[in-house]
C-alpha cells in the first residue's frame, strides 16, 4: 500500500464512529446495492460466504424491527440491514468443530460500515437486539441466524466525528510471546 493510500485508511478508520441520530434524508437503494456490491468482496472462511443482507426500507417492516431494539434513536434509522449468517454452509474447523460464521458476519459487517463512511453514511452495529423476534419477523428458516442489524443513513451531526476512546498502543502490543 502507497503511504498516502495508507493515510487515506487511517482517516476513514477515524472517521467512522457509531451514528445514533439520523437525519429524515431518505437512502436510496441504488445507494444500498452499490455498497453491497463492494460489501461482497470481504473475505469468509473457505470464501464460504455464509451471509444474506436482509435490507428493511418499508415502514411495516422497519417497525417491527423496531420492537427488537427499543431504542429511541434505533427509529430515526431510514434503512436497516439485518445482516444473517448461514450455520448450514459456513466452515466449521475440523480440529475442533468452531463454526466461523460469527467471524465471516463481523469481517462483512465492517466492511459494510467502512463503505458507507466512505460513501457519506452513517451506520451503527446492533447486536443487542432479540434475535428471535428478528428471526420470527423475517421468517427466517432455522439455520439462518439475523446477527447484526446495521441502521444506515445521514447522521444528523456529521459535521464532527466524536473523539476515540481506545486502548493505547502500548497496552495492546506484545512480541514474541503474551
Ligand atoms: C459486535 C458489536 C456489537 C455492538 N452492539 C451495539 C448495540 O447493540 N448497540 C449500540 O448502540 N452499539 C453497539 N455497538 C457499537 C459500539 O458500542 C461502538 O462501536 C464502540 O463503543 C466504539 O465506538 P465507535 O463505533 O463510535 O468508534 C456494537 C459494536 C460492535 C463491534
Amino acid at each position: 500500500m502507497q503511504p498516502d493510500n495508507y493515510e487515506h485508511f487511517k482517516t476513514l478508520s477515524e472517521k467512522r464512529y457509531s451514528v445514533r441520530d439520523y437525519a429524515d434524508t431518505p437512502v436510496s437503494k441504488q445507494q444500498i446495492e452499490k455498497l453491497l456490491d463492494t460489501v461482497r468482496l470481504a473475505p469468509s472462511a473457505v470464501n464460504r460466504q455464509p451471509w444474506t443482507f436482509i435490507v428493511a426500507t418499508e415502514q411495516k417492516i422497519k417497525e417491527q424491527l423496531h420492537g427488537c431494539y427499543s431504542r429511541e434513536w434505533f427509529q430515526s434509522a431510514p434503512v436497516y440491514i439485518v445482516i444473517c449468517g448461514d450455520h448450514s454452509t459456513s466452515w466449521k474447523r475440523p480440529s475442533d468443530g468452531k463454526d466461523h460464521c460469527d467471524i465471516d458476519i463481523a469481517i462483512c459487517t465492517e466492511h459494510l460500515c467502512l463503505a458507507a463512511t466512505e460513501m457519506g453514511l452513517g451506520t451503527c452495529w446492533v447486536c443487542n437486539f432479540d434475535a428471535r423476534k428478528c428471526a420470527d419477523i423475517l421468517s427466517l428458516p432455522d439455520h439462518i441466524e439475523p446477527i447484526v442489524i446495521v441502521p444506515i443513513g445521514y447522521a444528523k451531526e456529521c459535521s464532527h466525528t466524536p473523539e476515540k476512546n481506545r486502548k493505547p498502543l502500548t497496552e495492546l502490543i506484545r512480541w514474541e510471546k503474551y
